[in-house]
């Protein structure tokens, strides 16, 4: 029994005792696993810049949507039916007869479209204060292949209702494969396993949907923190707060992530599921953006839809693709318009990294890309005839003039001073 003062609180330890084991349930726990001391040394003992803004709501938002997605996507796989003749019918069910089945699926398809939402922000703001610049570019490549992983993902996700999009989109994705010299055709009957997009093509790709790619997600998403967690955030003046520590050892321009941040970040959940709801129970289909109309009537091998568009997330590169005559080149360059990404932190040479104190040039550049890669979602959608392949041409090349330009007008330009400290103030 522990030693109690008269005033009931426990008595000090003479010199040289060994305090008591702590007992109780929560006690024998943390032997096993360290959890107290998890939390200590990674939430309440994390210091984070002081200075987020809402540009670092993201983060944190992309991780509730990949909850969402795993939740509802298996509540969904308990009654989809996989193959040509079930898919389509099976949510049909879905919608009508199961018990909030629509609710269930219009959560999972507006999910997709907020999952890329959220994650287009969560990259701009890195566009934004430099996030990818040393030392977080693995940071940044686990994010790209976070980004590649989530578009197969949402593809191949696409491809499984067995609408007549699905049908047609994955029709024109897959036969993008076949451009590659020498080994395109025979890896594109590989990829369908049939001489068609058939039943053997829908059933890999709801294995790879249902299983592969989630676990693949998971697994980088873990990584993403971990990287990370080695550097700490960057943040809106593109500071490393670590050079300038506290007596404590703390930063001192940073504050613990609990209470302050998860405190920020309970904030930004409940604006993002006030639209997120509205979305989901008014417009679910958002006029054809989030779900496209063809889609709603079976696959047809014989009845191509009219315009065959892919959801907006991707009609950028769509764009692209369809902006030059020549399949081969469209394929290589909405290849390159990805993949672009990746070498963001060495093609930026800067000696500033956020915009803040960047030159008239890099705000001109990214202001300039912005405008081009919304153009080309808008003119993804739009049936590729007359001005619209002209506008194409022209937001193509400035987008690919923002990465090759790059590395001169960010050394070229003149920039602004960065202040020492962290600019902050209380409101
Ligand atoms: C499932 C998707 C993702 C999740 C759950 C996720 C999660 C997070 C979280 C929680 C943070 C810290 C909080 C914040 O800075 O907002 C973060 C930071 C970061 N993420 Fe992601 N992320 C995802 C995708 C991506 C992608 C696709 C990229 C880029 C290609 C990326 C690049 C970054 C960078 C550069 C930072 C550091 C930003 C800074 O400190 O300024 N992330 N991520």
């Amino acid at each position: 029994m522990a030693v109690k003062t008269a005033s009931g609180a426990p008595a000090a330890l003479p010199a040289g005792a060994e305090a008591p084991a702590k007992r109780g349930f929560w006690a024998w726990l943390n032997r096993r696993m360290p959890i107290e001391e998890f939390v200590a040394t990674q939430v309440t003992g994390y210091y984070a810049p002081k200075n987020f803004n809402i540009w670092y709501f993201f983060g944190s938002l992309a991780g509730l949507v990949l909850v969402l997605q795993l939740f509802s996507g298996i509540y969904l796989t308990m009654f989809y039916k996989v193959g040509e003749a079930t898919s389509f019918d099976s949510v049909e069910y879905i919608m009508r007869e199961v018990d909030y089945g629509w609710l269930i699926r219009y959560l999972h398809s507006t999910g997709a479209s907020a999952f890329f939402i959220v994650v287009y922000l969560h990259m701009y703001r890195a566009l934004l204060y430099g996030s990818y610049r040393a030392p977080r570019e693995l940071l940044w490549l686990l994010g790209m292949c976070i980004y590649l992983a989530l578009m197969a993902e949402a593809f191949m996700g696409y491809v499984l209702p067995w609408g007549n999009m699905s049908f047609w989109g994955a029709q024109v994705i897959v036969n993008l494969f076949g451009t590659i010299p020498g080994i395109g055709p025979g890896l594109v009957e590989w990829i369908r396993g049939d001489y068609g997009i058939a039943d053997a093509t829908l059933n890999r790709f709801f294995a790879l949907h249902v299983a592969l790619l989630p676990l693949a997600l998971l697994l980088l998403v873990a990584l993403h923190l971990v990287a990370l967690r080695q550097t700490g955030s960057n943040n809106p003046d593109g500071i490393e707060i670590k050079a300038k520590l506290g007596p404590d050892g703390h930063p001192l321009d940073g504050v613990p992530f609990h209470p302050y941040y998860t405190v920020k970040d309970v904030v930004g959940i409940g604006v993002f599921a006030v639209l997120f709801a509205i979305v989901v129970f008014f417009v679910p289909t958002l006029g054809g953006l989030f779900l496209e109309a063809p889609n709603f009537e079976p696959a047809n091998p014989l009845s191509t839809p009219e315009h065959i568009a892919p959801v907006w997330y991707f009609t950028p590169y769509y764009a692209i693709l369809r902006a030059v005559p020549d399949q081969r080149l469209g394929a290589l360059l909405m290849l390159l318009a990805v993949s672009a990404f990746i070498f963001l932190p060495w093609l930026d040479r800067s000696p500033v990294k956020s915009i803040r104190y960047k030159g008239w040039m890099s705000r001109g550049a990214l202001t300039l890309f912005s405008v081009s890669f919304v153009a080309l979602g808008y003119l993804g959608l739009q049936p590729a005839e007359g001005l619209y392949v002209m506008l194409a041409r022209i937001f193509t090349v400035i987008y690919f003039l923002f990465f090759l330009l790059m590395p001169f007008y960010t050394r070229l330009e003149p920039v602004k001073p960065v202040p020492e400290r962290v600019t902050y103030h209380a409101h």
